[in-house]
């Protein structure tokens, strides 16, 4: 029982992330929401990420482009244009004013795009002239045009500089977008990489560009401020890899050469079925052990699970996408125990300004006295 007791409150105990303190351990997990109309972030953020910001909370803001070739989703957020920053800004000033910590996540999304969203319609630019195999959602990606080793350099500093807008227009910190499918998983990966040069091959070549990345920003805005996101072990967009654990593993190694890198933030395997039931694999254990800063596990948490990762000690903290994004006051639920308002997927991306994004309940107080006394 008391041993019960400990796990149930494990989420909800303060942590100290670098400088940053942090009074829970409950992070909104980063969650494109295609509402940011001609790639500059509106006012109706301020209100859907202060919803979700705590005092001493840890917010991901949705994946945002670092560059015009980094587009590939209708209505995404930039930082790569004076007009983002400055619109960047009330929306990270709202989510200051409630206490919470705001990071922003650096996207470049590579071959994920078509010729519609790159600028003069050009092709996609990624590692590989491979297009992602279609596959039945009906979305066809465009050939790519493989970036030329001398080009490189040119991408890296698009990641630098947006770090460096992301900072000015106020955010706490930033988190290289390294997961899911883009663009430096698409150098990263040897199911996606088949390049001769210094940047395919070998596992130190396929990382050297998202090594460069995470150096230059780190170089930029100082350790402390940078995190990470990784998935190794998935296959998204044509993105797998035949070792994982050894992906993995390099990638932390390196993160580990800059004192006080703030954080690695991974994603689980996909989920297994076991007896019956939908289980998290918990396969980030290797990778926990061997980063230095705080390791944020995602993908599949409720609140149970996420308790007794924090408890156990495989994750720092736990970050969650679906749950956070239909409850404002997730944090707050946890704590009561109280039931969540039910995710609906048809309004993940819609652009409205308001249904699917800003109207979903908050718990009120009739729920919460009977949350209390179940
Ligand atoms: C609507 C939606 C948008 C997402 N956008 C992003 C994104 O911009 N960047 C990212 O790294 N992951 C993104 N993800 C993945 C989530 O951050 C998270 O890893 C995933 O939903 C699994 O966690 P969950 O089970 O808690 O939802 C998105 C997921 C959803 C459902």
């Amino acid at each position: 029982m008391a041993h019960q007791e400990e796990e149930a409150a494990a989420l909800l105990t303060p942590y100290k992330m670098g400088r940053f303190e942090l009074s829970h351990r409950v992070v909104l997990a980063p969650l494109t929401r295609c509402r940011s109309y001609g790639n500059v972030p509106q006012p109706h953020a301020a209100l859907y990420y202060s919803q979700r910001a705590t005092r001493g909370g840890l917010l991901v803001a949705e994946a945002t482009c670092v560059s015009a070739t980094a587009r590939g989703y209708p209505e995404t957020p930039g930082v790569w244009t004076r007009e983002q920053v400055e619109a960047w800004r009330p929306i990270v000033d709202a989510v200051h004013r409630k206490g919470a910590l705001f990071f922003c996540q650096l996207w470049h999304v590579g071959r994920v795009s078509t010729n519609e969203y790159q600028p003069n319609g050009q092709a996609p630019v990624s590692s590989t002239d491979r297009q992602i195999t279609p596959d039945d959602s009906g979305i066809v990606y465009s050939k790519p045009r493989r970036l030329g080793a001398e080009e490189i350099p040119r991408v890296v500093d698009d990641f630098r500089r947006a770090a460096r807008n992301a900072v000015e227009a106020g955010f706490d910190g930033v988190e290289i977008h390294g997961a899911h499918g883009y663009l430096l998983e698409q150098f990263m990966k040897d199911g996606a990489n088949a390049r001769a040069d210094r940047y395919g091959g070998s596992l130190e070549n396929r990382c050297r560009f998202a090594v460069e990345v995470v150096d230059a920003v780190v170089g930029e805005v100082g350790a402390g401020r940078v995190g990470i996101r990784l998935s190794p072990f998935l296959d998204y967009m044509d993105c797998s890899d035949s070792d994982p654990v050894a992906l993995g593993a390099y990638m932390v190694q390196q993160l580990n050469k800059h004192p006080g890198f703030l954080y690695c933030h991974m994603v689980e395997p996909r989920m297994a079925i076991v007896e019956g039931r939908r289980r998290i694999t918990h396969g980030l254990l290797p990778f926990r052990k061997l980063f230095n800063g705080t390791f944020i596990a995602a993908g599949g948490y409720d609140r149970e699970e996420g308790n007794k990762v924090v408890a156990d000690g495989y994750a720092d903290l736990v970050a969650y996408g679906r749950l956070f994004l239909a409850n404002p006051d997730l944090p707050r639920r946890f704590a009561l125990g109280a039931p969540l308002n039910k995710y609906d997927r048809s309004t993940f991306y819609t652009q409205d300004p308001v249904v699917g994004y800003t109207d979903y309940p908050f718990l009120d107080e009739k729920d919460e006295d009977s949350a209390a006394s179940a």
